[in-house]
């Protein structure tokens, strides 16, 4: 049996005002302030995302501002985000959205999704969120709630159910009194109570009408994910510091922590001697001394950051070629650094 729809709209929209959370994108609520929290919130959890916010609405207040943003600024705002191709993709949208847009962030969802980085759920999140729109919206969250109201077992990664899951939230949507409190209403619900693990039931407003609580399934929705093998990878990082500056150098366009800037580093899928670090980095240098060995586990990898200190051999002088500079310990902050970049040169003791 399924659930009534029309029990299900009216219990989430009931609920939501009564238990939202604080947090600072809904207050004030615009639609630019929406969507670079939603870019922000991809992937990434909402505790991090609320240091980051504000500080980077302060900067780039409007999309003009950050249109007219170089990209490292950009990119040093969105420090600690990590999956720095998101900054990217607001950047290149407020671009467009002056372009096209005079400025103003559309918020109907075909506006919406032909912006850069802004797909089906975003689009519909601020389209409904913001603009009131009947658009559905299928986020984890939502997709692991209506999942379980509906006791329905199949992995999340299979496009029927996929398929399954967006037109029972366009069906909730459709027949709901305010597109706003059911949506965001359905996000909540899943990010505070139908957790992916130890969901609290005795708190769910729709634990009368979940089909999965009512059969004793909870705990078996949805199924256990199957995970990718990660590719190993051992990051050699070498912190040379000089006179209250540390050197730095900017990885590459395209791939890993792409544009951003580090302790120098050699990477390889094997293990390398001291050595071979030595000879493979493009500074002459005179001492290596090993300071800590930790783990990242990242979406495709496990990345094992090998942290030395080294210094310069007397005289070297490191070339003042684009991608290489040397930056004041104090100032490191201001420039684009991934998090496991901070904790190489945070790892240093020299
Ligand atoms: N409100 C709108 N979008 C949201 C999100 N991604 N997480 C939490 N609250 C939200």
């Amino acid at each position: 049996m399924s659930p009534s729809d029309q029990r299900l709209a009216a219990a989430i929209e009931q609920w939501f005002p009564l238990n939202a959370r604080d947090l600072p994108w809904r207050n004030p609520r615009t639609p630019w302030r929406a969507l670079v929290s939603e870019l922000m919130l991809q992937q990434t959890q909402v505790s991090r995302v609320l240091e980051r916010f504000e500080p980077f609405m302060d900067r780039f207040a409007t999309p003009c501002s950050l249109a007219s943003a170089d990209e490292q600024d950009v990119l040093a705002m969105w420090q600690g985000l990590g999956y720095y191709r998101r900054a990217r993709s607001l950047h290149r949208a407020a671009r467009e959205i002056v372009d096209r847009f005079d400025g103003e962030v559309p918020i109907d969802a075909v506006s919406l999704c032909s912006l850069p980085g802004v797909g089906r759920y975003t689009a519909g999140s601020i389209a409904s969120i913001v603009g009131g729109a009947r658009e559905a919206i299928v986020d984890g969250n939502v997709m692991r709630l209506l999942a379980r109201v509906h006791c329905d077992g199949a992995s999340p990664t299979d496009r029927v159910f996929i398929k399954r899951v967006w037109s029972w939230a366009q069906n909730l949507v459709d027949i709901c009194e305010q597109p706003p409190l059911l949506n965001e209403g359905m996000m909540e619900l899943g990010a505070t109570v139908c957790t992916p693990t130890l969901p609290s039931c005795d708190k769910c407003p729709l634990a009368a009408l979940c089909q999965s609580r009512l059969q004793g399934r909870v705990s078996e929705i949805p199924p256990p994910k199957r995970s990718a093998a990660r590719q190993e990878l051992h990051h050699y990082a070498v912190v040379i510091k000089r006179r209250g500056k540390v050197l730095l150098e900017q990885r590459a366009a395209t791939g890993l922590w792409a544009g951003m800037w580090q302790a120098p580093a050699i990477e390889s899928q094997t293990i390398l001697s001291e050595s071979e670090v030595i000879k493979r980095l493009p500074f002459p240098l005179q001492s290596l001394r090993i300071q800590k060995v930790m783990q990242r586990t990242l979406t495709h990898r496990n990345v094992t950051l090998h942290i030395y200190s080294g210094s310069l051999k007397r005289g070297a002088r490191v070339p003042a070629t684009m991608g290489v500079k040397w930056v004041p310990v104090g100032g490191l902050a201001d420039v684009p650094i991934s998090n496991a970049g901070h904790a190489v040169l945070a790892a240093d003791n020299s």
